[in-house]
């Protein structure tokens, strides 16, 4: 991320959420407030109860122009932890105490800030400040990689020097100028999908042989939800997300579409095609399905084997192929054993599909079921390009950057 210094007028009118705790260096977030401000940030200042044995909340009140938030249940002015998180562009909290992103990283909510951080869709930026000895401590170190795998937490890494504490060592607040620029890149980042509609197919298809029995297949639909919620915190215009798995843990603002048979999923990408700019197969859909349904049970002594005829299912992805026009953007998914990469590319053959993201499913450790996957970019140009071992968002980010990169 790199804004080439144009700072002030990306975060001109951003409503940024300036998270303040109990650290020796929370003087420094007076400093940090008036540069956001002074770039035409909207700035809501929040401190944690300890971070005013610091620095008092009328400094920052002062510099922002808006009451400095402290108490979890002080919303006199109808401020509520939810609704300021979630209209928030971007959440920064400089200094960051090991102690509230250890509490950040459990999920606990027992003071507005860290219950705003939990309500938020927004990215979430950390400064941490602490003794030295603190920050390599193994257990913080092992908090601040739980938040940074999730995808939504971006940390700006600690200078090293003498501490307040006397010692030397990692851990002092970073640099003023580098904590702003980190702010100008994540708000760039979180808008390069503006205007833009994605729509994304998740989950595995279920066909019914009758009223009981049907075939299906291990996709959980993670990788698709991901792909959604990475979308949509990119600042996507539109998500919509056509999925046979649950819905439950998604925003409100992404459009989710409850499906099971690959034909309901057809029919549904079908509707929301034709002005999708970004459209991502990440269904797992039948390569077959039976001839007919029957309606009710098939008894074992009915001939049940002889009723059972399966035919090839429609290519959901060969079709938006072939309807796909000029600027629209299609990536298909394919599931192999073994990296067979002559295969995907085989299958991406004169068709009309910019990417092809090929999983390898012979592996425990990722693809189905797994909150880990491993994949092989390939475009339609023959370029190949590898994810690594990533937790499915980040697997999501990288097909998302290569996207980006290609529209561009
Ligand atoms: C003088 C003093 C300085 C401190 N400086 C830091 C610090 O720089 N970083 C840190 O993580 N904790 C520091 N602490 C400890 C935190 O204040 C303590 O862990 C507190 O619970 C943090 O609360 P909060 O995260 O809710 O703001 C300091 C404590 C004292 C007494």
């Amino acid at each position: 991320m790199n804004t080439g210094g144009q700072t002030s007028s990306i975060l001109k009118n951003k409503k940024i959420i300036l998270g303040i705790t109990g650290s020796i260096a929370a003087y420094k977030a007076a400093s940090i407030c008036s540069s956001l401000v002074k770039s035409g940030a909207e700035v809501f200042c929040v401190l944690t109860p300890n971070a005013c044995r610091f620095i008092n909340p009328i400094t920052l009140s002062s510099i922002s122009g808006k009451k400095a938030i402290v108490g979890q249940y002080s919303n006199e002015e109808k401020i509520s932890h939810i609704s300021l998180s979630q209209s928030a562009d971007i959440i920064l909290i400089a200094p960051a105490s090991a102690n509230t992103i250890s509490k950040i990283s459990s999920g606990i909510c027992d003071n507005f800030l860290t219950t705003a951080i939990a309500a938020c869709y927004c990215p979430v930026i950390i400064a941490p400040a602490m003794n030295s000895c603190m920050y390599e401590n193994q257990i913080i170190q092992k908090n601040i990689d739980i938040l940074k795998n999730t995808g939504n937490y971006f940390f700006v890494e600690p200078g090293t020097g003498k501490l307040a504490c006397g010692s030397e060592g990692k851990g002092r607040l970073a640099a003023e100028e580098n904590i702003i620029a980190a702010v100008s890149d994540c708000i760039m980042f979180s808008n390069d999908l503006k205007n833009k509609k994605i729509l994304i197919s998740a989950g595995a298809t279920v066909e019914f042989l009758d009223s009981v029995r049907f075939i299906s297949n291990r996709s959980s639909g993670k990788m698709g939800h991901e792909l959604a919620m990475e979308a949509y915190f990119r600042g996507a215009g539109e998500v919509v997300l056509v999925s046979s798995a649950s819905g439950a843990e998604l925003p409100r603002d992404i459009k989710f579409i409850k499906v099971q048979s690959s034909n309901t999923m057809m029919e549904e990408i079908l509707k929301h095609y034709s002005d999708a700019d970004i459209t991502m197969m990440a269904a797992a859909v039948s390569d077959i399905i039976p001839v007919s349904k029957y309606d009710y049970k098939l008894k074992k002594n009915d001939d049940i084997i002889s009723k059972l005829k399966f035919r090839e299912n429609i290519n959901i992805l060969s079709m938006l192929a072939e309807k796909k026009k000029k600027g629209q953007y299609l990536a298909g998914f394919s599931a192999e054993s073994g990296e067979n990469i002559k295969n995907t590319v085989e299958k991406m053959k004169n068709k009309n599909i910019d990417i092809m993201v090929l999983n390898d499913i012979s592996r425990n450790d990722i693809g189905f079921e797994s909150d880990y996957n491993e994949a092989v970019i390939i475009s339609s140009n023959g370029d190949i390009e590898r994810t690594g071992k990533n937790r499915k968002r980040i697997i999501a980010r990288i097909i998302l950057n290569k996207i980006i990169n290609d529209l561009k």
